[in-house]
Parts: structure tokens; C-alpha cells; sequence
């Protein structure tokens, strides 16, 4: 197999980071976003052209909140400090999440990081704020049932395809590698529609500890697997 598209990263494990150095949680999570900066130029570098990246959870605000403020507050100065950076080296954002019950000013700083970028052509990276798969997945159902009650369309009209569309996720390919961080083994809601045929990573490094050689040796386990979308290995077909 080729190098993915996209790779989806569950950037775990910024807690346990910082409790193994004595260091407050917040810590971890500044470590973390300096491992998303480098984590940004080596996917490019790497031939990736889409990579999304879980930064906040709709389970998060259940976290003390100090840390959410410390994870919002990060959240502002990453758009702040790196957005002309990102523009720079032809980076687009996207979004995905539900922005409806973010603070005003956040909301406008990821407006603005998706409008000025918009044009880009370089990776598309994707932000996951305020994101949980299974919230995504209602909000669309709610948008088609919306639309049937119009009289718009039809519910037999409803195909994965027409689904996929009001996802957050419209216009992005699924991912073909999700990898996560500090050896937890679970997808914790993150794509779990998108993610119906990726490779899954897990990798015990915690998520400030992550290189270039990290994603590197994900790409390589990820070119040695084969991948049948439900149908044969290539090597069945003929048999
Ligand atoms: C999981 O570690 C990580 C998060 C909940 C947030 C991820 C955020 C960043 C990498 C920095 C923020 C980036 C942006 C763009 C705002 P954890 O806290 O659950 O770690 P633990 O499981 O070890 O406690």
C-alpha cells in the first residue's frame, strides 16, 4: 500500500507525560501542541495531504475547569502564534466540532484560520474541537430530518452517501490511518462513522514524546497491511 492520504491522530497520553515529571497537566498539553507543530511539517514532508487531530473532546468540559480554560486558552494562541506560519507554508484548516456552545472570540479565530486558508493547497490540516463522533452523527440526522419534514427529500432518499454529506466531515476523504497515542487501545468517538474501514495505530508513546519517526514507522506498518474494504486480498481473487 501507498502512503495514506489521511491520518487521523488521537493525541493521548499529555497528562501521564507530565505526572511522570512532576509537572501540572497544563504541562503536557503545551508539550503536546509543540509535538502537533512538528507533527504538522513532517506529515507534509511526508507526502500526507490530510491530517486531523483530536485537540478537545464534547467529553472534555467534564475535565476540572481550569483545564478546559488551559485547553481553550492553548487553543487560542496555537490560531494566534501559528496560523500565519501554517498560511505561510500553504497549510488549510478545517474545523470540525460543534462550534455552537464555543466563546464568541473562539469562534471567530477558527473562522478566520479556515477563511484565510481556505485557498491552500498544500496538507489540509483538520481540527477536532469540541468534537465527539456520535454528537456529529446526531447533528446530521437532525439536518436530514429537517429537510424530509421540508418535504425536500424523501427518507428512502437517505443513503450513506447523502449521510456522509451532513457530517462535519463533508468533502474530506475518510482516513486511512487513525493512530493513537500513550497505549490506550480504544477510539474514545473519535470518527467513528469516517473511520468504518481505517487502519488503526496504537502506539505507547505519550503524545508530547511524538517525532517524525513516529509517524514515519506508522506509515511503514500501514504500507505492509492490506486492505479489503469487505471484498478479497488481491491474491484471492483469482482462486
Ligand atoms: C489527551 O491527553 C489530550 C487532550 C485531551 C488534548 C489534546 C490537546 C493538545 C495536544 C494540545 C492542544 C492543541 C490545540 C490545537 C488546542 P490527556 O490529557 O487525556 O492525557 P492523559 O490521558 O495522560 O491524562
Amino acid at each position: 500500500m501507498t502512503t495514506p492520504a489521511h491520518v487521523a491522530i488521537i493525541m493521548d497520553g499529555n497528562g501521564r507525560w507530565a505526572k511522570a515529571r512532576g509537572l501540572p497537566r497544563v504541562a503536557g498539553h503545551k508539550a503536546g501542541v509543540e509535538a502537533l507543530r512538528h507533527t504538522v511539517r513532517a506529515a507534509a514532508e511526508l507526502g500526507i495531504s490530510w491530517l486531523t487531530v483530536y485537540a478537545f473532546s464534547s467529553e472534555n468540559w467534564s475535565r476540572p475547569k481550569s483545564e478546559v480554560a488551559d485547553l481553550m486558552g492553548l487553543l487560542r494562541i496555537f490560531i494566534r502564534r501559528d496560523l500565519a506560519d501554517l498560511h505561510k507554508s500553504g497549510v488549510r484548516v478545517r474545523i470540525i466540532g460543534d462550534r455552537t456552545s464555543l466563546q464568541p472570540d473562539i469562534r471567530g479565530l477558527l473562522e478566520e484560520a479556515e477563511v484565510l486558508t481556505a485557498g491552500n493547497t498544500s496538507l489540509t490540516l483538520v481540527i477536532a474541537f469540541n468534537y465527539g463522533g456520535r454528537d456529529e452523527i446526531a447533528r446530521a440526522a437532525q439536518q436530514l430530518a429537517e429537510a424530509v419534514k421540508r418535504g425536500e427529500i424523501a427518507s428512502e432518499d437517505i443513503t450513506p452517501e447523502l449521510f456522509a454529506e451532513h457530517l462535519d466531515t463533508a468533502g474530506i476523504p475518510d482516513p486511512d490511518l487513525v493512530i493513537r497515542t500513550s497505549g490506550e487501545i480504544r477510539l474514545s468517538n473519535f470518527l467513528p462513522w469516517q473511520s468504518a474501514y481505517s487502519e488503526l495505530i496504537f502506539q505507547p508513546c505519550y503524545w508530547p514524546d511524538f517525532t517524525r519517526e513516529h509517524l514515519a514507522e506508522a506509515l511503514r506498518e500501514y504500507t505492509g497491511r492490506e486492505r479489503r474494504f469487505g471484498g478479497l486480498a488481491a491474491c484471492d481473487v483469482a482462486l
